[in-house]
């Protein structure tokens, strides 16, 4: 039964009943019983189930809209505001031993985020739904199912369907890179395959070299291994030879990581010479070099080319997602890998999930000996290209001059930097409470710092039209954050 049905409002009484009304959703608010970010009634359904009139239901929305309780959003209907439990100002000085992060911090610093209803998400760089190409997939899945029947629902062989391995060699070669079936694993997303790898080739207290700020899920990994991460730092081109260096010579990692193409987070790509010095290096230092592909296909101004390309000493493990670009939920890439270190990977991934679902992998297959990845790449390229031009409209539009951010090309999102001195972790308290949710740089830290001035904004989980609505909501938290107080003394 509805919370509403048995809300108390007495006609008898000089109180009227829009105030009573108010007075019973704040007490559901405050007790609990109504959470945060949870969806009011629509106002004629509230009404009928109370025998009000609407009027009544809109002052009372109303005036808990004013004291900061509720929210609404046209279109969408009213919500529960989140409250913040932690009004301070997150400052890089926090004492050791305290909760660094406001709460829904906390979550995302676990991999998860919560997003509340009605929020503009421009944290999580997944595609909207309906840009997944499920009526084509749907053919291939009935197409598939007819011609393998009970094969498909089989244990499939660890390493991978071998006609998918061979359709993915194809595919390799038509961007270049060399391959052999022999040297691809099939993986359950690029995940799985960061943390296979870590698992075959890491143990604890090894050293593993990765950019600063980088993607959280492949620090996690190799963390579970008892990795220790040495961070280098980045350049507009790609990481830092020089610190590259110093860092190869002081610690003979283990293993480099990397995000070559529209870097997570910050959208960088690597020069030429960058990649090149970067492949000599790791030769002279006998070390394998994670290349991490989940953007390249990306580009909106020129192509790029994987390091992979340019791997004439086989070191390079070339891990490739099709989450951003086909559908996350599938939970299929793959990787290619140095002929050596594969029976190491196996073993791995066996003891993760023995293998990758047989039908998922022999709907791809077909799906790319049918063509449609192409079709369905440029699709997408085209779909996100747009959210990205909208994305630089309203930024340049609506963000103060303050913010500086660069044009990255491709990907699915921006780096921002706010003026020196600023918390990124504060602005994104700000920004929670205006129904936007941003990722602080903090999230990405190679080095355990606790904010920064920067963050990241990514537009694939949003909308065109919301993007523009998005923006201004972040304006909107920015000057917030200087003219209103956050507390105010006791005087
Ligand atoms: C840089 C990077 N690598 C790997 C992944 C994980 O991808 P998958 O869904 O294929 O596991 C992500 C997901 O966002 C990512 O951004």
């Amino acid at each position: 039964m509805s919370l509403f049905v048995s809300l108390q409002l007495d006609r008898s009484q000089s109180t009227p009943l829009y105030q009573q009304l108010a007075g019973e959703i704040r007490n559901l608010i405050n007790s609990g019983q109504l959470k945060e970010w949870e969806k009011l009634p629509p106002i004629r359904k509230l009404a009928r189930e109370l025998s009000v009139n609407n009027i009544t239901v809109v002052h009372a929305y109303q005036e808990l809209e004013q004291e900061g309780l509720l929210y609404s959003q046209v279109g969408r209907g009213t919500f529960v505001k989140a409250r913040l439990h932690q009004p301070e100002p997150l400052l890089k000085s926090t004492p050791e031993g305290q909760d660094y992060y406001p709460p829904g911090l906390k979550v995302m610093d676990q991999g998860r985020l919560q997003i509340p209803m009605g929020a503009y998400n421009f944290a999580s760089a997944i595609p909207t739904p309906e840009l997944f190409p499920v009526a084509d997939f749907k053919v291939i899945l009935n197409e598939v199912l007819d011609r393998d029947g009970g094969k498909a629902f089989g244990y499939q062989e660890g390493q991978g369907y071998l006609p998918l391995r061979e359709s993915l060699v194809e595919y390799l070669r038509e961007n270049a890179i060399e391959a052999y079936e022999n040297c691809i694993q099939i993986i359950s997303g690029a995940q799985q395959g960061i943390d296979i790898i870590a698992k075959s080739l890491l143990k604890a207290g090894d050293f593993v070299i990765t950019e600063n700020p980088t993607y959280t899920g492949a620090l996690a990994a190799f963390k579970s291994r008892g990795a220790r991460i040495i961070p280098v730092p980045l350049e507009e081109d790609g990481v830092s030879i020089s610190s590259l260096k110093k860092a190869l010579a002081k610690y003979h990692p283990s293993l480099i990581y990397v995000i070559p193409n529209f870097q997570t987070p910050t959208g960088i790509s690597y020069s030429e010479e960058k990649k090149l010095a970067l492949l000599d290096l790791c030769q002279a230092y006998k070390v394998n070099i994670i290349e991490d592909d989940s953007f390249t296909d990306l580009s909106y101004d020129y192509p790029r080319q994987p390091i992979k390309v340019l791997d004439q000493y086989g070191q390079v493990i070339y891990i490739k997602s099709f989450s951003k670009i086909l559908m996350p939920g599938l939970r299929l890439a793959f990787l290619s890998a140095p002929e050596k270190i594969i029976p190491g990977l196996l073993t791995a991934k066996h003891s993760s999930d023995i293998s990758t679902p047989g039908l998922i992998q022999r709907t791809f297959d077909l799906y790319l000996r049918k063509g449609l990845w192409s079709k369905h790449l440029k699709y997408m390229r085209d779909s996100y290209q747009e959210r990205y031009h909208t994305m630089l409209k309203a930024m340049e539009a609506h963000l103060p001059q303050e913010i500086s951010y660069t044009k990255p090309g491709g990907g699915l999102s921006f780096w921002l930097r706010l003026p020196p001195g600023s918390s990124a972790n504060y602005l994104y308290t700000r920004c929670l409470e205006n129904q936007v949710i941003i990722s602080p740089g903090s999230l990405f830290s190679a080095s355990e710092e606790r904010d920064s001035e920067c963050f990241r904004l990514s537009f694939a989980g949003l909308y065109p039209d919301d993007i523009e609505k998005g923006i201004l909501a972040i304006n909107t938290a920015y000057q917030e954050q200087d003219s209103k107080p956050l507390y105010s003394p006791l005087l």
